[in-house]
């Protein structure tokens, strides 16, 4: 007992010197270890920050750090007058891969790359600087572990899509021949939701690249493919794959493990399931929500094969499985609360079991539900940050948080 102690102040002293040989000291007696951080952004017009919480054994958070990325946040301008969440009409704010965390600062046409500190991971280190995106109001990015590519999606003005390779060392490098533009008829900041750009994604393999734009009623909108060449460079002009009909307003893009098929949620109706096996110009089946406002963000559980949808308008997060032969259904329905507004969602594996980390965004804070089985989603948190986050000289606006990406450890 006498040595675990003594190995404990070492490790505290060892942590305080920074010293990197004393650290495998410090992990056994570690009695707060830390297993991964979940990140959203605050979209604040004169300082975009992120917000690091701490995933902790259980699967819940506590706050953690902050960190500047770099440039400044932009609401987009919802039509017709008011002013709500969901500042980006889009997913995909910040995007984790391996030990890197991606993102953007809308307000800058700029994109940011940190290093995720594998000890700490609410620390985050800026690598590089912020790069120019190579259009404006860049609202969402990705990034492929495959091939090391990272894409961003501009939904402003000039809108499109500008890829990078991402160097460990130096940050975020434009790829030659990656900018590709959509020419929608938008304006820096976009008025929206209807027609402005929602999700960027790589297919599983990082050989092609999506991105998604919503309709203006009656006209339903789109996802566009690209082919992505070996050096990242993209093909000259995009596919468009439009919904079924009923479908009008492609938001999310999600990939469905193990086939060549995406699940879309769909801001006007549910969801839809894009079937891009014989090409890239997709079938897709639509599937409804009833009762639905606006169906916009998706996560996938490998624990349970479903997939997760939340819903802004009625602050209504949906289970939902696509089976083998890409027939989309509900499994079911879990209200949060009226009035919350649930925006983002993320999930996280640990210890072996899932959890889904959603951002209620009007009532600043995350809701954590394990993921036990199938159907049985159940809310084990909801955590408001915003006295965290004060401390942290921080005010957060409740009308511009967005965004959720995960990371774990093992
Ligand atoms: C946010 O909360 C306010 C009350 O504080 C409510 O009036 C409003 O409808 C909520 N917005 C959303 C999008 O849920």
């Amino acid at each position: 007992m006498k040595s675990f102690v003594a190995s404990l102040s070492a490790c505290v002293i060892a942590g305080q010197l920074a010293a990197a040989s004393f650290t495998p000291i410090c992990h056994e007696p570690d009695s707060h270890p830390a297993i991964g951080a979940i990140y959203f952004m605050t979209n604040d017009g004169t300082a975009n920050k992120v917000i690091a919480h701490e995933i902790q054994p259980d699967g819940t958070v506590v706050f953690g750090k902050t960190a500047w990325i770099g440039g400044k946040g932009l609401h987009g301008n919802d039509a017709p007058a008011a002013t709500g969440p969901d500042p980006l009409f889009a997913q995909g704010a910040l995007q984790v891969s391996g030990n890197h965390l991606f993102t953007i600062n809308p307000g800058s046409n700029t994109a940011s790359m940190f290093e995720i500190d594998d000890r700490d991971p609410t620390k985050l280190r800026l690598i590089g600087v912020p790069v120019n995106t190579g259009g404006e109001f860049p609202m969402a990015i990705t990034a492929s572990p495959k091939t090391n590519h990272v894409c961003v999606a501009n939904g402003g003005k000039v809108n499109g899509v500008q890829c990078f390779t991402a160097d460990p060392e130096q940050g975020l490098l434009p790829i030659q021949n990656s900018q590709r533009l959509l020419k929608l008829p938008l304006t820096t900041p976009p008025v929206g939701p209807p027609g402005t750009v929602s999700n960027i994604q790589f297919s599983g393999d990082g050989s092609k690249l999506f991105a998604s734009v919503k309709g203006v009623p009656p006209k339903p909108g789109f996802i566009a493919t690209w082919d992505v060449n070996q050096d990242g460079s993209l093909s000259q002009n995009f596919k468009s794959s439009t919904p079924a009909k009923g479908g009008m307003l492609p938001f999310s893009i999600t990939p469905i493990p193990g086939k060549n098929a995406v699940l879309n949620t769909d801001a006007g109706v549910g969801f839809s399931v894009f079937d891009f096996s014989r090409g890239d110009v997709a079938s897709s089946t639509v599937i409804p929500i009833k009762g639905q406002k606006a169906t916009c963000w998706s996560a996938y559980s490998s624990k349970t094969g479903t997939f997760f949808l939340t819903d802004v308008g009625t602050a209504t997060v949906t289970e939902v499985k696509v089976d083998q032969n890409l027939r989309g259904s509900i499994v079911k329905q879990y209200p949060l609360g009226a009035g919350t507004a649930t925006v983002d969602n993320g999930i996280a594996t640990v210890n072996g079991k899932d959890y889904l980390y959603v951002l209620q965004a009007n009532i600043t804070s995350v809701n954590v539900m394990s993921l036990k089985a199938p159907g049985q989603a159940k809310t084990i948190q909801t955590f408001n940050f915003a006295a965290d986050a004060k401390k942290a000289g921080i005010t957060v606006d409740r009308n511009n948080l967005q965004g959720m990406a995960v990371y774990t450890k093992f």
